[in-house]
């Protein structure tokens, strides 16, 4: 059995791996706070990272640990190079197996997404680029590595704070109006999906620069107004606005989106559309209460 250590599992894609991968591998959970399950490990702790790695001895990593802040990336560029940047070269230079990390859309200046593989890279935020700089020390150091690149992650478990859908589902069903951007374009992703695909790449060893996100390119208000009509909740609480009225410190690749052509060619992984993810994430999380 492949002995996996997962980094940052404490996050919404961790949670999604841990349901996913925990059976079928011999996983080490670590993440930056201790939990039940989970050792700590800060990956910008270079003995540490590399004491962890000597002692567990994985096949694969998978690297899910960052300052995902969007806005704190800005306001602290050197905590989001140290997280996303150097916490990453930890791990390259003390690991020789296979590195499976997860980039962003973010490396692009969302002009005219939406991006594959071979589109050219212009962040326009401190994320972005401290995202880039990861990409491009793993793709130049590393033989034996994947690079996932993810649009907009969603869930809905007890432990996700920063879910989109989470915080549409639960404004809505306390009758609360919110305000959701319509210039914004991408495909939103449920880490169910993300992690199924995680578990495909370590069966088949696909190395390389890939992406993955789910089928159903839309703007954040259209995404909004699909989860409040699967989820039996008032469209009309949802009002659309245009992103420089939120005024938020980080700028946002606009027009982007995430082309999945080559991973469905070269590994055969059909994306599932956003609205059949939908309804079979409110069947797992509302129909089993
Ligand atoms: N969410 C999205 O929409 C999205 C889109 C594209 C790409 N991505 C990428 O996907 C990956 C997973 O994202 P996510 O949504 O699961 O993020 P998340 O929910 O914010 O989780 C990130 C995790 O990183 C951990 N972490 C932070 N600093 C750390 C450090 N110094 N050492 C070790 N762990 C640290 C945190 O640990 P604790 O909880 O223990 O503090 C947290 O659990 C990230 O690489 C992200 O950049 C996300």
């Amino acid at each position: 059995m492949k002995r996996i250590l997962l980094t940052g599992s404490n996050g919404q894609l961790g949670y999604s791996c841990k349901e996913d991968l925990s059976e079928k591998f011999d996983l080490i959970c670590t993440s930056l706070s201790r939990s039940k399950d989970t050792l700590k490990l800060d990956i910008f702790d270079r003995d540490a990272v590399s004491n962890t790695l000597k002692k567990f001895q994985p096949d694969v990593v998978i690297n899910l640990s960052a300052f995902t802040d969007v806005n704190g990336c800005e306001k602290y560029p050197h905590l989001a190079n140290k997280i996303n940047f150097e916490g990453v070269k930890n791990i390259c230079d003390n690991f020789d197996g296979h590195l499976i990390h997860i980039s962003s859309d973010y490396v692009f200046d969302g002009r005219d997404g939406p991006y594959d593989e071979s589109s050219k890279t212009n962040p326009i935020s401190v994320y972005g680029a401290s995202k880039l700089k990861a990409d491009e020390y793993i793709t130049k150091n590393k033989s034996h590595y994947t690079i996932l690149r993810a649009n907009v992650l969603y869930d809905y478990h007890i432990k996700t704070n920063a879910s989109f859908l989470k915080w549409v589902v639960e404004s809505l069903q306390q009758n609360k109006a919110i305000k959701v951007v319509n210039d914004q374009w991408n495909n939103p992703t449920w880490t169910r999906n993300f992690s199924n695909v995680i578990l495909k790449i370590i069966k088949k060893q696909g190395y390389g620069l890939l992406n993955y996100a789910d089928n159903g390119i839309m703007t954040r208000y259209d995404f909004a107004l699909k989860i409040a009509s699967i989820f039996d909740l008032d469209t009309n609480l949802i009002e659309q606005i245009k992103t420089k009225e939120l005024k938020q410190e980080a700028k946002r690749p606009m027009k982007s989106g995430l082309i999945t052509k080559k991973i469905e060619n070269n590994f055969n992984i059909k994306p599932a559309t956003v609205d059949s993810s939908l309804h079979r994430l409110k069947k797992l999380v509302f129909d089993k209460k």
